[in-house]
Formats: structure tokens, C-alpha cells, sequence
């Protein structure tokens, strides 16, 4: 969540059959605040581009394709500065951002899909973080994709009929439909009022239950407010912002109500997690137990949960990624371990929340793969981080946009083939502010025919 994000790194997974690519070199292209250079050696062509130092740079190619077809783009530049992100922009529209990461040598990286049209096509490589190097893009075809392979078996052998219907039920729809899905309760009522929908889903935290944040005055309905909208027939899903449980600053600019972020707590999880008898570790338990308490009275409800501990790990501003992966990914399995078979936790769908190959669990802890993406304005499939998803778990997983800030046109994702089998639009601004999304587009969104809304899923538990 919350202010930041935006992540995608690209995993892969792109084949080139070398007859059908296309090299456009970036200094034969139209640029627009960037310059040809040639000093850094071994680019193609004639040169390359560099000078991307403010929002407006870019590099505009232009491409005449034969017929109407979806494309894999590939990136050829060099990352002196460091990690970067471009933006990719096919015809003006339907955008996604690329991790650049650092290097010293000309590499090519994945950019994703482009849908291009008969005749003249317009693919424009965007400043974003800038201070980067582009030599070239390619673009190829991209083979058809089969069916997906997604398993709807609950990684939990004791999964109970609530949660086997809820993954049963994601698979029956993935690749047909999308769900609609809303964090915050208050957001959703607007949606609810102002869209004239109700979206399919209720996203809720975990994040006012434990002991660092109660002991300081917050609380929390959360709880209840899933078992109400489960009972108007909806699905819920349940994030966690997880204060540290001690070591929280607490002061002017760290205060303790963002004490889910690395910057606001000096709570090592490495340490932590290093061996069992420490205070820490007994700490973290003790959270989890928290926990358990609430998830058992979502269980006797009857309400399953799409639960998504340990959310944007990857991206390191929230504790329990801020030591890299392995404690992350110990964490995890912790959870997973100690709500599953201590607790006998029988109704979460486990929904993981990193791209990165390196930071995910193990196909036996997770049920669903997900992202959070936040990209204003841009109403575009996010196909690259779809595309990474798919590649994390060879398909094996169905995929979810977790989070989302500016909500996905239904026409693009299904043109791109862009899965997802719910979005879930963060609250506050992000839903009602106008910015991310507007009334207009939100009305449009949610009449798709492609888009589930919960008057269209009653009932979904019993197919
Ligand atoms: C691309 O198509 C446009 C018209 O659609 C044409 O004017 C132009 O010459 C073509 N460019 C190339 C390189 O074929
Ligand atoms: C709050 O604590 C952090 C970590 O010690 C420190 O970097 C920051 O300067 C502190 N802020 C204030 C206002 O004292
Ligand atoms: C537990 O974490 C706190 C906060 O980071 C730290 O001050 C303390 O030394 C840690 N305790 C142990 C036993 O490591
Ligand atoms: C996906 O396939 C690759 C290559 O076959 C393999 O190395 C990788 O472990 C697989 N990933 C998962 C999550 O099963």
C-alpha cells in the first residue's frame, strides 16, 4: 500500500523468434528533450540516447505493423545511474512501467506487450525515474498463449469448504472476468453510491488488532465489517498492516501509526527470526496469535478470506522486507505455519504479494500471486507485471491486482490478455479523489460486462 509502490520488475519470459523482430534504434526515433550521444561503447546503430532528466523526455518511435496484433517489446539500454523506471506508452495510451535495473553493459529487458494497430503505431519510452541510456527498442509478435495451467487445489490440505469454494470459485472465472474490488469500507459505500455498483469485493487490514498499536488508542471493526459484507454475499480480502511490535520511534516524523515502515522502527527481522527463544521472535508469535483471534471468528462465520500477509515485501519499505528476501520469506512461512497448523486456520486463500522470484515463498504457502501497482491516470492492463506473475509460477497460480490506484480498462485487459481475476482500488483519493480515477471512467469500468460486480456473484459459493 500505501503512498509508494509501483513495481515491476520483469522476470523473463519473453521469446524472440529472430525472423520477426524489429530493431528501431532510438536515435533514428523522434526525441523530445534527450539527445544522441556516442561516448559510452558497444550500442547498435549509429548511437544512442541519453539526457532523460525531466518528466517530458522522451523518445517517440513510430512503426507500421501489418495487422492488428499484441507485441513483445524489449528495451535495449545501459543504467550507469543505478536502478531506474521508464514508462512504456504504445499509441498514446495504455502505458506500463519497466524496471531498468543497474548496469554498466548494453542489456536488453523485457518491456512487456504493446497492442499496435494496422499502419502507424506510436511506442514512446517516457522519462519516469530517468537517468538512463537507450539504444534501441525491438518488437516481435508474441506467440499466442495457451491455456492457463492454474491449480484451484488449496495449498492448506485441510482448507475448509468456505475456502475451497472461494479458489474454486477465482478459477471458474479467471481469464473470463475480473472482480471488482475496493479497500476500506468507507470507499467502498462510495463507489456503492456514487458509481451506482457495489464492487465484488471488500478490501479490510488487520492492521488495528495487535498489541503496539492498541496499547497506543487505535482499534479496529474490520473484523465485523467483512462478516457484513460476506453476508450481503461478497468476498473479502484481508491485507496487514503489521506494526512492529516494538522498537517503533514514535516521534515527529516517525510516528507510531506508521509503524509498519522500515523508516518508522528499528525492529530487525533478521535478528528477530534468528533463533526461536529471543523476546522478538516470541513477540511476533504473540502477533500472529492476535491474529488468529480474528480469523477464527471470520471462520465460524463462515466468511474465507483472500489473506495477504507481508504485502510489496519486495519493495523494502515495510519491516518485513527491509532485511531482503529470506527473512521476508521466513516470515511468511511462519504465518502460514503457525495459523494453518497451530491454530487450524482452515479458511484463508493465501494470496502472495512480491514479483520477484527471489523473494516468493514456495508454491506449497501460496494459493494466489499478486501486485500492487499505482500509476496515475494510467488506465492501462499492467501486462508487464502480469506477465512477470505468470512467468514467477509458470501459470500455475492464479494472479490478482492486489492494489491498484488508477483502475484497468476492462477492453485493454482482455486485448492484452491481461488475467487478473480481481483489482482491488486503494482507498480514499485513489477511489473518489477524480485524479486516479474519474466518475466518468469508474461508471464505464463498472458497467463492463467484463467487470463482476456483487450483484452479479450471488451465489458464488455454491459453484
Ligand atoms: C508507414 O505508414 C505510413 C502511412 O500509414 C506511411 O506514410 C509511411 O511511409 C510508412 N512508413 C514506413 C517506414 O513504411
Ligand atoms: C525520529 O527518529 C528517527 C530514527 O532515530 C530519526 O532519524 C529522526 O530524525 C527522528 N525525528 C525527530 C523529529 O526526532
Ligand atoms: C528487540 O527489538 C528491539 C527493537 O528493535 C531491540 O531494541 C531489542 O534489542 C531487540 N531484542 C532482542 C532480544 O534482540
Ligand atoms: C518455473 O519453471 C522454471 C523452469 O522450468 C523453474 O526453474 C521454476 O522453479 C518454476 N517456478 C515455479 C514457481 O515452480
Amino acid at each position: 500500500m500505501i503512498r509508494t509502490a509501483l513495481v515491476s520488475l520483469f522476470v523473463g519470459c519473453a521469446s524472440f523468434a529472430a525472423a520477426q523482430t524489429t530493431t528501431l534504434q532510438a536515435e533514428s526515433a523522434t526525441l523530445s528533450g534527450v539527445t544522441v550521444a556516442t561516448a559510452v561503447a558497444g550500442f547498435s546503430g549509429t548511437g544512442y540516447v541519453e539526457g532523460f532528466d525531466t518528466s517530458t523526455d522522451e523518445i517517440k518511435f513510430t512503426f507500421n505493423a501489418t495487422k492488428s496484433q499484441l507485441y513483445d517489446l524489449s528495451i535495449v539500454y545501459n543504467g550507469p545511474y543505478g536502478d531506474k523506471y521508464t514508462n512504456v506508452v504504445s499509441n498514446g495510451a495504455g502505458g506500463s512501467q519497466v524496471s531498468l535495473p543497474a548496469t554498466t553493459a548494453w542489456t536488453t529487458v523485457a518491456g512487456g506487450q504493446v497492442l499496435l494497430n494496422a499502419g502507424a503505431n506510436t511506442i514512446s519510452i517516457q522519462s519516469n525515474w530517468g537517468w538512463y541510456l537507450i539504444d534501441a527498442i525491438t518488437l516481435s509478435p508474441s506467440p499466442a498463449r495457451g491455456p492457463h495451467k492454474i491449480t484451484t487445489k488449496n495449498v492448506n490440505k485441510n482448507a475448509n469448504s468456505d475456502a475451497k469454494s472461494l479458489l474454486s470459485y477465482l478459477g471458474s472465472i479467471y481469464g473470463k472476468k475480473i472482480l471488482s474490488g475496493q479497500q476500506d469500507q468507507a470507499s467502498l459505500d462510495w463507489v456503492t453510491t456514487n458509481v451506482g455498483k457495489t464492487p465484488a469485493i471488500l478490501g479490510v487490514d488487520f492492521m488495528d488488532y495487535t498489541e503496539s498499536r492498541i496499547s497506543r488508542g487505535a482499534s479496529s471493526t474490520d473484523v465485523d465489517k467483512a462478516i457484513d459484507f460476506a453476508a450481503k454475499g461478497g468476498i473479502v480480502t484481508f491485507v496487514w498492516h503489521w506494526g512492529s511490535p516494538v522498537g517503533l520511534y514514535d516521534n515527529e516524523t516517525q510516528r507510531w501509526w506508521s509503524g509498519f515502515y522500515t523508516a518508522a522502527t528499528d525492529f530487525n527481522i533478521a535478528d528477530a527470526l534468528a533463533d526461536t527463544t529471543n523476546a522478538n521472535y516470541t513477540l511476533l508469535i504473540k502477533d500472529i496469535d492476535t491474529i488468529a483471534v480474528q480469523l477464527k471468528k471470520l471462520q465460524a462465520a463462515k466468511v474465507p478470506v483472500l489473506f495477504r500477509p507481508l504485502h510489496e515485501a519486495e519493495g523494502k519499505w515495510f519491516w518485513w522486507g527491509a532485511q531482503g528476501p529470506e527473512p521476508a520469506k521466513k516470515l511468511y512461512r511462519i504465518v502460514y505455519d503457525r495459523l494453518t497448523n497451530h491454530h487450524g486456520i482452515n479458511n484463508l486463500v493465501w494470496v502472495w504479494n512480491s514479483v520477484a522470484e527471489s523473494w516468493y515463498p514456495g508454491n506449497d504457502v501460496v494459493d494466489i500471486v499478486s501486485a500492487d501497482t499505482y500509476s496515475q491516470g494510467d488506465h492501462g492492463p499492467i501486462s508487464a507485471t502480469y506477465n512477470s506473475l505468470l512467468a514467477l509460477t509458470n501459470d500455475t497460480k492464479i494472479i490478482a491486482a492486489a492494489e491498484i490506484g488508477s483502475v484497468m480498462d476492462p477492453a485493454l485487459l482482455q486485448a492484452y490478455q491481461a488475467d487478473w481475476v480481481y483489482f482491488c482500488v486503494w482507498s480514499g483519493d485513489f477511489i473518489s479523489g477524480g485524479s486516479w480515477n474519474s466518475l466518468d471512467l469508474l461508471k464505464s469500468v463498472y458497467s463492463s460486462d467484463y467487470v463482476l460486480t456483487l450483484d452479479e456473484i450471488k451465489g458464488w459459493k455454491k459453484k
